[in-house]
């Protein structure tokens, strides 16, 4: 059975899973969402399941044990799929999707399960089509960096490929011991580097879907330019499994680094977060590979809900901000004396009250904890309402304070933390168990606050099934209009991912 483990403590792992949120306690997606409802799609029958199990053979057809396939890695949704298929090739996905499409049976195609907007699950009991056996690296050109492979390659054993080599993936992020080429392709995910080395729409450089009825739209290239007709792949990347099901990926791997260094800065107020942040662009200029924002409320969350083997010990306790500030060059001296000098006068100028150096692997790799298992600490309280907004960087912070106040004692924890360099604010929220009335204080109120001032309400985890409904703060009447358009062309019987993305017409 595959389960949405990432590269964290089994300790804390188990205690997630034996909270009030494991599997087997999260309510019902259809239960909760009353208003969703199934479709005209066709129930599974034992004929479609010989069907399936005569393409894939009987071991790549699952249908007992789906729970992991079921649930989400927030433990927020669950789906009633019955059957869970896992093909290991181009061929057998058209196969798979032509039979679904003659039959009108909904799909729900599925990379790591780590998405964070509930796209990832079904919502009813559509078939979940998972990629994971679909992991072989086909290239990599040693030239130019361009790496083709199949979109079950998972995120950090890629990058451990390409490492070997030379390269590195483009993207990184806390879900990369589970998350898929494929699933970060079809969420266009962000990340902790989006500020060096831009987005995946910038990156990849070709891409092979399934679409619905089974035909394979061939947009491999691994070139860096071709500018031949509509650029089809453009379409695919952020499509949320709603408009094809990518199998091939061909992206543009940059060079790894000689040295990479990492500071952790204390910072006193969020003004000083800002200013530091335009000292960091002045002054790393060129090497500058990450810069990432924490608030003391995430900070302690991480220091208090992990535990066991893997508790993370912060060096800098009791501080209102953070900032990670990480760099990668070609030259250690040169690059190591420039983040020196930056440490130094940044608390000369009292922008920075404390900061730690780290310039060994084992050091980084433990200060990147601090930031990237915020996600998981929070999980631990019970459930999160996580929220994932793009703001002008004078706006930041704003709503974190808005929001404590707000809902003062009805929740356990409110921080804010994120991509500061890309203006993506990771806002979130936890109570011991899901409580409605907290999400209607939010939602959609949040959303309006977030269009007022012309940020976006999703910058990077996508729509899913919790946001689909809140497209229209975010994107204008027409552009809908034309999205439902394109969705009915490319999938005319609505049977990819129904559910997410767009919301119900009325
Ligand atoms: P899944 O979760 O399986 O799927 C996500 C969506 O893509 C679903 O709608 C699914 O139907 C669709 N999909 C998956 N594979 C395919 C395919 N081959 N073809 C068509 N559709 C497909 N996101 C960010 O952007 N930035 C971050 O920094 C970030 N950090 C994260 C940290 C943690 C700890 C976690 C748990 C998640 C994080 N995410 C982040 C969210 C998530 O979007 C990414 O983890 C990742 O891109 C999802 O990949 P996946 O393979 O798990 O896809
Ligand atoms: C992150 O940047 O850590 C991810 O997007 C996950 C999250 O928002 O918690
Ligand atoms: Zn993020």
């Amino acid at each position: 059975m595959q389960h949405t483990v990432l590269k964290s403590c089994r300790q804390c792992l188990a205690r997630i899973h034996t909270s009030a949120t494991s599997f087997g306690n999260v309510e019902l997606t259809s239960k909760r969402y009353p208003h969703l409802r199934r479709g005209r799609f066709s129930q599974l029958t034992s004929d479609d399941v010989t069907h399936f199990r005569q393409l894939l053979g009987p071991d790549r057809v699952l249908t007992e044990d789906l729970d992991g396939y079921n649930t989400d890695w927030m433990r927020s949704v669950r789906g009633a799929s019955q059957l869970v298929l896992r093909p290991r090739s181009t061929a057998e996905v058209s196969a798979v999707l032509r039979h679904c499409s003659e039959r009108r049976l909904a799909v729900c195609p599925q990379g790591g399960n780590t998405g964070l907007v509930g796209g990832s699950t079904p919502v009813f009991d559509e078939i979940v089509l998972s990629t994971s056996l679909m992991n072989k690296i086909i290239a990599l050109d040693t030239n130019s960096g361009a790496l083709t492979c199949e979109a079950g390659c998972v995120l950090e054993a890629t990058d451990a490929y390409l490492a070997d080599h030379g390269f590195m993936m483009p993207l990184d992020l806390g879900a990369k011991g589970s998350c898929q080429i494929g699933g970060n392709v079809s969420t266009n995910a962000g990340g902790l580097r989006l500020v060096r080395y831009g987005g995946l729409h910038g990156s990849v450089l070709g891409l092979e879907a399934v679409m619905a009825d089974g035909q394979v739209l061939d947009c491999m290239s691994t070139m860096k330019k071709d500018n031949t007709g509509y650029d089809l792949k453009h379409l695919l990347i952020g499509s949320e499994g709603t408009l094809g099901v990518v199998t091939k990926v061909a992206i543009s791997c940059p060079r790894r680094p000689n040295c990479v260094n990492l500071v952790l800065l204390a910072v006193k107020s969020f003004e000083d977060v800002l200013a530091t942040y335009r000292f960091a662009q002045t002054q790393l200029g060129e090497i500058l590979s990450s810069i990432e924002f924490m608030d003391a409320a995430s900070q302690e969350c991480v220091s208090n809900n992990l535990q066991g083997g893997c508790r993370v010990t912060h060096p800098l306790p009791g501080h209102p901000f953070y900032m990670v500030i990480e760099t990668a060059g070609s030259r250690d001296t040169h690059d190591e004396e420039k983040l020196s000098l930056f440490l130094e006068e940044g608390m000369q100028r009292e922008l920075v009250i404390d900061g730690v150096l780290a310039t060994d692997t084992s050091q980084i790799k433990s200060l990147w904890q601090l930031r990237e298992r915020i996600a998981e600490a929070l999980l631990v309280d019970g459930y999160n309402y996580k929220y994932d907004i793009s703001l002008p960087l004078h706006a930041f912070y704003d709503i974190v304070t808005e929001m404590r106040q707000t809902l003062g004692d009805s929740i356990v924890t409110c921080c804010g933390y994120g991509h500061i360099g890309d203006g993506n604010l990771h806002l979130n929220m936890t109570s011991r168990e899901f409580d409605g009335d907290v999400l209607a204080r939010i939602e959609p109120s949040l959303y309006r606050w977030t269009a007022e001032r012309g940020g976006s309400i999703s910058a990077e985890h996508g729509l899913g099934l919790k946001k689909r409904d809140y497209i229209g703060y975010s994107k204008s009447p027409g552009a809908v209009v034309l999205m439902r358009q394109l969705k009915r062309m490319m999938d005319p019987h609505g049977i990819l991912n129904p559910h997410k993305v767009l919301p119900e017409e009325s």
